[in-house]
């Protein structure tokens, strides 16, 4: 039978407070409904239906090349109403998991173990320390389940039970339809109840059953900024706790932010105050020192980005040192054993192998070239006020401190700038050039004394 997803994400989320709404908060970098949509398609869903109704055009338009069926829930009349509304274009030969937008964590086994535990109906269940707000299970004698009330109907026995329905549910489209026909809104909130079928369906002779969730964060939602930034620090420990697993040293999996993929190889270090953003790929041995943001950045195998970095959309190459507080923006390219050092800011530039610039220097739309070596305080001027324009430097070539290329600009292969010069045309290969003025000195000047 194939199996078909519905994602409840109807809800406000007026908790949050906030103009977004809320399955489009981040959690690690993703919207919440993105962990959603990843732990739908981990099952091999056929086909994702999302509920959705307060702020629906922002939501959509956040996941717009994914082949999602969106439902739209003009009145949020309950979950069971919810659920109603998806089921009109869906199959009766289909089971349905019904997932909520804003249960990030839930985990691929969990819902293996509710498909393959052979229910008709499934309710994942899990036993919690302070149930106060959830649904409780009722169960008989045997212990079968019986029904799910709801707490603001619960009387106070009910209320002590600890067993609470974390909403997660599994069953065949035709019964869900035909058990949610059955249902009434004869509760305290006048609403289509989706926790109403497993009572039906008890009654009906059909075998509902209870799969439970090994531990609560996997079915915890989010109401509110606190709850999210609890999450927050569960989702980066355990995706910490994964890759120390696999193989990387942390010096702290607490000081490690991941928003986004971070592959990595054998033997990487990362200290502490790291965060990677996007994609990124860190190669045999990189060594990330403390307090280095990471965005989309290739890193080859033995690179040191050190302390203090700030690295984004840039790929480096194997053996490179970058750092400390080295700033590195999109469209730079570092070959193998480039030394990039302090104060240095690099910008839409290919740096060739060897090549050194060591400090305070803003290198912008440039070509360096093979073990050249920028002194400190090389500035490209790359931009003229309107246009910005390329500086190009042949193998070989040294640029004395305090340098200022004005683009366009080359310097050839081999040769060798004066310190404080500031290039204005081509500078031929192997040459010495330079721009300055004569040095002159006065000799019996004196320094100005303060008055009075
Ligand atoms: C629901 C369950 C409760 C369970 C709890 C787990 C019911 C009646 N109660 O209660 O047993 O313990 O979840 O968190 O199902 N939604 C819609 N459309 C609607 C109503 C809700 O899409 O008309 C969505 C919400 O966006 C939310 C989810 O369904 O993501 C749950 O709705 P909510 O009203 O928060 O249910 P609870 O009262 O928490
Ligand atoms: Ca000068």
């Amino acid at each position: 039978m194939s199996l078909e997803v519905i994602i409840l994400a109807a809800g406000q989320g007026k908790r949050m407070r906030s103009r977004l709404p809320k399955v489009l908060h981040q959690l690690a970098g993703q919207p919440l409904l993105s962990h959603v949509l990843k732990a739908a398609s981990s099952i091999g869903a056929k086909q994702i239906h999302v509920v959705y109704g307060h702020g629906g055009d922002m939501v959509k338009s956040a996941f717009p090349d994914t082949a999602l069926r969106w439902v739209h829930q003009q009145e949020q009349n309950g979950t069971g109403h919810a659920v109603e509304l998806a089921l009109q274009g869906i199959t009766d030969e289909v089971q349905i998991m019904i997932l909520y937008g804003d249960v990030p964590m839930i985990k691929r086994e969990t819902l293996h173990k509710m498909v393959n535990a052979g229910f008709d109906l499934v309710v994942l269940t899990a036993v919690i320390e302070n149930p106060s707000g959830y649904g409780r299970i009722l169960r008989n004698s045997t212990g079968q389940i019986t029904g799910i009330i709801e707490e603001r109907d619960a009387n106070n026995d009910q209320k002590a039970i600890k067993e609470i329905n974390t909403g997660i549910m599994l069953g065949r489209a035709e019964e869900l339809r035909y058990l949610l026909a059955k249902i009434d809104c004869s509760n305290d909130q006048a609403e289509m109840y989706l926790t109403d079928v497993i009572s039906i369906a008890v009654d009906r002779g059909l075998k509902v059953g209870t799969v439970r969730a090994d531990s609560e964060i996997e079915i915890t939602g989010i109401n509110d900024k606190l709850q999210l930034a609890a999450m927050e620090r569960e989702k980066q420990l355990e995706t910490a706790n994964d890759m120390m697993r696999d193989g990387l040293t942390l010096r702290d999996p607490g000081r490690l932010d991941v928003r986004g993929e971070l592959k990595f190889g054998m033997d990487v270090v990362i200290d502490v105050n790291v965060i990677i953003e996007g994609q990124v790929e860190l190669g045999d041995g990189v060594v990330v020192g403390p307090n280095v943001y990471l965005r989309d950045c290739v890193i080859g195998s033995g690179t040191q980005i050190k302390s203090n970095c700030v690295l984004e959309e840039a790929d480096i190459g194997e053996n490179a040192v970058v750092g400390p507080f080295a700033r590195i923006r999109p469209g730079t390219r570092l070959a193998k054993q480039v030394h990039i050092g302090n104060f240095v800011e690099i910008k839409n530039s290919q740096v060739k192998s060897g090549a050194k610039i060591n400090h305070l220097s803003y290198v912008g739309d440039s070509s360096i070239g093979e073990r050249v070596n920028v002194g400190a305080g090389t500035i490209t001027c790359n931009y003229d006020g309107a246009n910005k324009h390329h500086t190009e430097i042949g193998d070989d070539a040294f640029i004395g401190s305090g340098t200022e290329l004005v683009a366009p600009v080359s310097v050839g292969a081999g040769a060798t700038i004066g310190a404080g010069s500031t290039i204005t045309r081509d500078a031929p290969a192997n040459e010495l050039t330079l721009e300055r003025n004569k040095q002159r000195s006065i000799s019996g000047w004196q320094r100005p004394k303060k008055k009075g």
